[in-house]
């Protein structure tokens, strides 16, 4: 129908569709009018519109500010030259594009110093309307490309948006005849990394560092110090790295598996020295980045106490880094030469990190071991602090002051908002967006950052691998993100720097596993952050495209896998349902241990309540039952929580696995002995059970008795067995 149209109504449309656009209704997205323009282009009239053939949409992520399309595109061959000036910034950005493209399209470009027609031209500081900072123009002609900017930062997202226009069409590689008016909704737009719970290699973090570039993310929050580990070479401290930095893995498993050198279990671990550090950041910074550290006080302490025992508040600290997720009790102290030793190592800190924030955790610092230890206690009195919260707003204004004096800004997790915030800290709002209210509220800046939504250790999809939290976050939840909730006074808003998203690694134990959980869910938070539209149905529209890019990179990305019908006798532990929703974990076994080989199992299981349902099981002609199950370290500090674990006595020694039927108090149908699974760290097929058949459908409940919350023990598979396949087991 609209491929109806003459050339020149056609033009008028497309006026009108991106007028609806550029006055940023949020009615319509760049991808809505792509796709618009692609419907307006119809079929029969190929011939008429040649000239104007909208055969490439604008496929960019994140959504630029303004988009118009032009007519034709720009050919672009082995040997396009490219223009950039006579600074450097130029030359740099244009080997940047230029080494993009050969990688992902296998064209080579040229470099000229003449910038006529045929020419891909950067400009900076020039002859541009956009005035903001890391904002650039593009125009494309089918003649040339003007790439232009104020800040070198803009034209290296020219540059991005550039490459991301490029796309295999009739007659080779083009770029739509378009002009693009570009800069970001906020300032802060990051993903943050824990390589203190998993160690990545520099390697790792240069490719994460190159991919959040190409998604115009500018912000790596690197969370280099936790209980588990201490991941950054200090100089005056060396026993932080040498003893904080390696552990021994949790759990029976890991603990019987000796090194052949030292005899005895061997360590994980690894950290970054500081030249290692030097080249990150420089690298970071060649792709607009700016990395920002994290050195976690007063909790999440552990290693670095392991390390220098002097430091901890409680007066018998674990000499060992330990190997438990969750939240330890221990503190550092409030001497004198404890708050020296802090101000020492932010003093390296500073020197290695060039950015405005450091940041200095904060969070989840249970006051157990301050309210125990009497020196801490004395030290209140003398500090004149009236309370343990007052005492850790103590540590943060004074590392606030000690930062201020280096010229730099302090951020924290929420929790510094308690006992009184520091005069020019900012907040990074976790524990949903109270944070961000409080601290704009009392004229704070304050960066979003919220769990579960922004948590990016939560499963993208509901499949088994890799493992994570338990929830399901979706890539469409995450891009609904409202980073500018009506709780925020239009005055408060100014003070929310951006939005982050997080990559904790406590169930992300490899650097392929962190790229698939942050692919492409870093797309929808950079597009929250960067545009200032929201359209979910362009988003899904352009991420095709970003996925094709993705596989030219090499990119480890998470897409849904293709449903499959249940088999209606068997279910993995992610196809059964868990009873609770308390702490759902995918769950990654802790065997066979590396040096073994072999893939680990990954089970669902709620550890509070590890229970799961066979919902509506045909049992009329059930005989047997096969369950594989799996044994996991209760390796959780979750502190008097585990007093509300229930346990079900066992029968005999080692306990059984139980099968109930309709229900969790149902009439017991099947007991299946433990024993044959104690010496077997991985999974375990358990001997057939025999179960009589009943009429119709049931539900089937499985729990485990057991003594003790460590192991837990799992579900890895459960198999239902009619007659016949029973007689063959
Ligand atoms: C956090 O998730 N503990 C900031």
């Amino acid at each position: 129908m609209i491929g109806e149209l003459e050339p020149r109504e056609y033009r008028q449309s497309q006026h009108t569709a991106l007028a609806a656009f550029s006055k940023r209704s949020g009615l319509m997205s760049v991808a809505a009018v792509a796709l618009t323009l692609l419907m307006l282009s119809g079929c029969g009239h190929s011939e008429q519109l040649s000239s104007a053939r909208i055969d490439t949409p604008v496929n960019v992520i994140p959504a630029p500010g303004s988009v118009e399309r032009g007519e034709g595109r720009f050919m672009v061959t082995d040997g396009t030259q490219l223009a950039f000036g006579d600074g450097a910034e130029g030359k740099r950005i244009a080997e940047y594009v230029s080494d993009l493209v050969r990688r992902t399209y296998g064209v080579g470009l040229g470099s000229s110093g003449n910038t006529g027609n045929g020419v891909i031209q950067f400009e900076l500081a020039a002859g541009t309307s956009v005035t903001g900072p890391e904002g650039y123009s593009l125009v494309a002609t089918p003649e040339r490309i003007v790439v232009s900017a104020h800040d070198a930062r803009g034209l290296f997202y020219g540059a991005v948006t550039l490459w991301q226009l490029m796309s295999q069409g009739e007659g080779g590689l083009q770029v739509p005849a378009v002009t693009i008016k570009d800069s970001p909704r906020f300032d802060w737009r990051g993903l943050m990394l824990d390589s203190a719970r998993y160690y990545q290699p520099p390697e790792f973090i240069r490719k994460l560092i190159d991919l959040m570039a190409l998604h115009k993310l500018n912000v790596l929050h690197w969370h280099l110090t936790d209980d588990q580990a201490w991941r950054i070479e200090i100089k005056k401290y060396p026993r932080l790295t040498e003893v904080g930095a390696w552990r021994v893995a949790a759990g029976p498993a890991a603990a019987a598996d000796i090194d052949p050198a030292t005899g005895k279990p061997r360590l994980y671990g690894g950290y970054y020295s500081q030249d290692e550090v030097r080249e990150i950041v420089a690298y970071a910074a060649s792709r607009n980045i700016t990395i920002v550290p994290e050195i976690d006080m007063p909790g999440h302490a552990s290693a670095a106490i392991a390390a220098y025992p002097r430091l901890a508040a409680s007066s018998k600290p674990s000499p060992q880094v330990p190997a438990d997720w969750g939240i330890y009790s221990s503190l550092f102290n409030v001497e004198e030469s404890t708050l020296t030793f802090l101000e020492d190592v932010l003093d390296e800190v500073v020197s290695l990190f060039p950015g405005a924030y450091i940041h200095i955790g904060g969070d989840e610092a249970v006051k157990d071991e301050w309210k125990a230890s009497p020196r801490v206690q004395a030290r209140m009195r003398e500090l004149g602090v009236k309370d343990e919260h007052e005492l850790q707003s103590y540590i943060v204004q004074r590392m606030e002051k000690f930062l201020s004096s280096k010229g730099r800004r302090l951020i924290g997790w929420d929790e510094i908002l308690e006992g009184g915030l520091a005069p020019n800290a900012t907040v990074m709002s976790w524990r949903g967006i109270d944070g961000a209210v409080a601290a704009a509220s009392a004229g704070h800046d304050a960066v979003l950052s919220p769990h579960p939504t922004l948590y990016f250790d939560h499963r993208p999809y509901d499949v088994p691998r890799p493992p994570g939290r338990g929830r399901v976050i979706t890539i469409e939840e995450v891009y609904a993100f409202d980073p500018a909730p009506a709780a925020l006074s239009e005055e408060q808003r100014k003070h929310i720097l951006g939005v982050q998203a997080n990559i904790w690694t406590e169930h992300i134990r490899t650097p392929d596993r962190v790229e698939f959980m942050a692919f492409p869910r870093a797309a929808a938070i950079a597009e929250v952050a960067w545009s200032p539209v929201k359209d979910w149905d362009g988003f899904s529209a352009r991420l095709p495209a970003l996925l094709d890019r993705y596989k030219a990179l090499g990119v480890r990305f998470a897409q849904p896998a293709p449903s499959r019908p249940l088999d209606p006798f068997r279910r993995t532990s992610h196809e059964l349902s868990l009873c609770s929703d308390k702490i759902p974990l995918s769950l990654e076994d802790d065997a066979p241990v590396d040096s073994q080989g072999g893939e680990r199992a990954v089970f669902l299981v709620d550890i509070m309540q590890p229970c799961w349902l066979f919902k509506a099981a045909d049992l009329s002609k059930v005989t047997s039952l096969v369950a594989s199950v799996g044994q996991v370290p209760f390796n959780f500090q979750i502190g008097d929580a585990v007093t509300a674990i229930e346990l079900q006595a066992p029968a005999t020694a080692v306990g059984e696995l139980e099968v109930r039927l309709d229900d969790c108090n149902g009439e017991r149908v099947a007991v299946l002995p433990l024993a044959p699974a104690v010496g077997n760290f991985a999974v375990t097929k358990l001997p057939v059970a025999k179960i009589a058949p009943r009429e119709g459908r049931h539900d089937l409940c499985f729990t485990f008795t057991r003594k003790s919350v460590d192991p837990i023990w799992v579900i890895d598979s459960v198999q239902l067995q009619t007659s016949s396949a029973g007689e063959a087991e």
